[in-house]
């Protein structure tokens, strides 16, 4: 059932390019973005006047994500919040509000709750799900299936890049319906979207090799920290956490102008610190902090965009995925982040599928 890979997650890293296919394209009809689940009229969409992205642990950092896109291509204020602080605060929702839960089991205890909670204050809800036919999906209001298929692995891998692909999709449907790109821009964002699936797949054809000699330098190291800029601060969040997860190596990510605000503290000889760099604007400024750990002793590893020499001079090892707009970056970027956790986790021998202490569906509170 493996299908000859060594682990559920190896197996479920590599369908990722058919996951977020299967996802994408039955949304894309002549050219343009339809998603009849969504129930939404077009004056629907243009009265938005706020999105609520709900959910726990990975799925909440593709909210993250989601919030960069939404805001920067529809122009509508999005909050994320995770569901286990959301749904004990009296959130405050107004008419005109979208509150979207986002979960691949459909299970999860305080993502539910959330749910009910703006359904009591009489507010729509979307969910985002992967399992079909769950208590989510049952539940909300309209569904959007993530079409990744069985999730088998703790960690969490094929259904958060499905989640973050229908964020794509709400985000420029939104922003057509709006007119706040105009239709070159939608044309040519959505080729760039419809690119991810092969995308993913020349990064796993290409980086494995180097990506196993990376890991192999990981398996020592106690402490890390992965740091970024507007959307790859939200990728940063899922690096960190695949890699806390299932390799046991304590780690936490940053946004990289924070650090000097307090955790630069921690970096000392050989501390690594994996620094994302896919927005070109904002380069200049993650390489100056790169600069800052590396004078402490930091090693520093470089995921960024093709072609980023100036990253690649500062670090001591760069990984580089292939040009796409960069507001879906985080779809190519988590990609080797993944790879680098699950083969810091074999070389170090763990029980990668079924990590110490957790459970793949959290249906307690
Ligand atoms: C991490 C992971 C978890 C889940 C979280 C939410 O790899 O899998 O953080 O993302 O427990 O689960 P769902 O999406 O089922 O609500």
């Amino acid at each position: 059932e493996k299908g000859g890979y060594e682990h559920f997650m190896l197996k479920e890293i590599h369908e990722q390019p058919k996951a977020v296919r299967d996802t994408i394209m039955p949304r894309i009809r002549d050219n343009d973005i339809v998603i009849d689940e969504l129930n939404m009229s077009e004056e629907d969409i243009k009265n938005l006047k706020k999105i609520y992205i709900v959910a726990c642990g990975s799925a909440y950092h593709t909210g993250m994500t989601g919030k960069y896109v939404i805001e920067d291509l529809a122009r509508i204020p999005v909050e994320v919040d995770l569901a286990s602080e959301f749904r004990y605060r009296n959130p405050i929702l107004e008419k005109g509000t979208l509150t979207v839960i986002i979960s691949q089991s459909g299970e999860t205890a305080d993502s539910l709750a959330a749910l009910r909670e703006a359904k009591k204050q009489g507010i729509k809800v979307l969910g985002i799900v992967n399992v079909v036919g769950s208590s989510i999906a049952r539940e909300a209001d309209n569904v959007m299936y993530t079409w990744a298929g069985p999730e088998i692995a703790v960690a969490t891998t094929k259904a958060y890049s499905t989640q973050i692909a229908a964020l794509y999709l709400l985000a420029l449907r939104f922003a057509k319906v709006r007119g706040t790109i105009t239709e070159e821009r939608f044309d040519s964002l959505l080729q760039d979207l419809c690119k991810l699936p092969e995308q993913i797949q020349t990064i796993l054809d290409k980086n494995v090799t180097q990506i196993q000699y990376i890991a192999s330098k990981f398996v020592a190291v106690k402490d890390s920290f992965f740091i970024g800029r507007g959307v790859d601060y939200a990728t940063a969040l899922e690096g960190s956490l695949k890699l806390k997860e299932i390799s046991y190596i304590h780690s936490e990510a940053y946004p990289a102008g924070e650090l000097k605000h307090g955790p630069i503290a921690l970096i000392e000889e050989d501390t690594l610190v994996t620094a994302l760099l896919t927005q070109e604007s904002l380069y200049k400024k993650t390489i100056s902090n790169i600069v800052e750990v590396q004078s402490r002793g930091a090693f520093v590893l470089a995921v960024t965009n093709e072609g980023n020499e100036e990253a690649e001079k500062v670090s001591n090892m760069t990984i580089y995925i292939p040009t796409t707009d960069s507001h879906f970056t985080t779809s190519l970027a988590v990609i080797p982040l993944q790879l680098l956790s699950y083969y810091v986790s074999v070389g170090k021998g763990l029980d990668l599928d079924k990590p110490r202490n957790l459970a793949k569906s959290v249906t307690v509170e």
